[in-house]
């Protein structure tokens, strides 16, 4: 397939609300779905929502298996999640740092819910249910606040927090 121009930041596409995939198993789901993959992939992203790539469906991938962008988390398992709906399991919220391929260079440190059950369906509507903590949680936060068009910086609590990836980490800088 393809890999696709991520939107970024400043595009009013980006501020959408997503809608709902309606029919599972079409090709121009798989198509979708194709693409997104091969552009996560292609920038080392640990996530990708359908609205980055512009197109305003409900429809989020994400997985971390070892990635450079990432050098010190948990893997996770590659997921392809549409029309998803998050439960907060306990009120429990962590801080941390995240980065977003519509805001390229940047990271920001954001408040998230520790613990999530997360469903949805896979690409030929297969009911999906999984619970998650820490980064994978946070993750999956992340990519389903894109589909209501929220962005990362949106949600910084202390803009002191925000900065450039190679100043903040130049360690990450010098492993490429
Ligand atoms: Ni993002």
């Amino acid at each position: 397939m393809a890999i696709r121009q991520v939107l970024k930041m400043g595009d009013p596409r980006l501020l959408q609300v997503s809608r709902p995939v309606k029919k599972f198993g079409t090709e121009e789901l798989e198509n979708l779905i194709a693409d997104m993959l091969d552009t996560m992939a292609a920038l080392d992203g640990a996530g990708l929502a359908a609205p980055q790539i512009g197109v305003p469906q409900r429809v989020v991938i994400f997985g971390l298996q070892s990635n450079p962008r990432y050098p010190e988390v948990e893997p996770i398992p590659m997921t392809v999640l549409v029309n998803p709906s998050i439960e907060f399991i306990s009120s429990e919220v962590e801080s941390g740092w995240e980065g977003c391929l519509s805001v390229p260079g940047m990271r920001g440190k954001v408040d998230r819910y520790l613990r999530i059950r997360y469903t949805g369906f896979d690409q030929y509507g297969t009911a999906l249910e999984w619970e998650a903590e820490g980064f994978h949680a946070r993750v999956v936060q992340h990519e389903c606040d894109h589909l209501d068009g929220i962005l990362y910086p949106m949600r910084i609590g202390d803009l002191r927090d925000f900065g450039y990836e190679d100043v903040l980490f130049p360690e990450l800088a010098q492993a490429g």
